[in-house]
């Protein structure tokens, strides 16, 4: 390598190290957000997260939002011999259980049933699928 070629390379390196140096606050922030992952992972529970799961800081959600997060899936269409919102006959025979029995039902599930725990909220508050219940209960009667 000549001379010249060697404090070139010196120069260059030197310069793109200064350049490493030389960022605001601002223009580093603004390389963490290009830079940051695409989904970030969201606990149930933690509401530091800007899409909080569910308890957020609004507190619960009503049994409407919930039903239609969580349960008009199966609820809406029948899949797997739900019970379908508003199907009056469907409901009779269940509502004759009692509403401790429905809330049971929508926090545990039914054994050997498409309905399984929560419907499959694990995110949803105990009192959110009450709500949940309630609001298909209170729709289908
Ligand atoms: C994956 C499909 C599915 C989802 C999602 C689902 N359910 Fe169900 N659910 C069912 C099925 C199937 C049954 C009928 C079970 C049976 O045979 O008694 C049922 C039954 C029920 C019953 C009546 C149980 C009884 O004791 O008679 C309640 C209450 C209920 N679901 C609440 C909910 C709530 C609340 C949610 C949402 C948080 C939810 N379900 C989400 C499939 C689902």
């Amino acid at each position: 390598m000549t001379k010249s070629l060697k404090t070139l390379v010196i120069l260059i390196a030197a310069s793109l190290s200064l350049a490493a140096f030389a960022q605001t606050d601002e223009q580093r922030a603004a390389i963490i957000e290009r830079i940051k992952p695409h989904g970030q992972v969201c606990m149930a529970g933690d509401s530091s997260c800007a899409t909080a799961t569910v308890a957020a800081a609004s507190g619960p959600r009503s049994g409407e939002d919930v039903y239609n997060a969580a349960c008009m899936a199966c609820h809406s269409t029948g899949a797997g011999g739900a019970p379908k919102l508003g199907d009056v006959a469907a409901w009779t025979d269940r509502i004759a259980k009692g509403r401790d029995v429905l809330h049971d039902s929508g926090l545990n599930g039914v054994a050997g049933t498409g309905m399984i725990a929560r419907g499959g909220c694990m995110a949803c508050s105990d009192e959110e699928i009450v709500a949940a219940v309630d609001y298909m209960v209170d729709g289908s009667q």
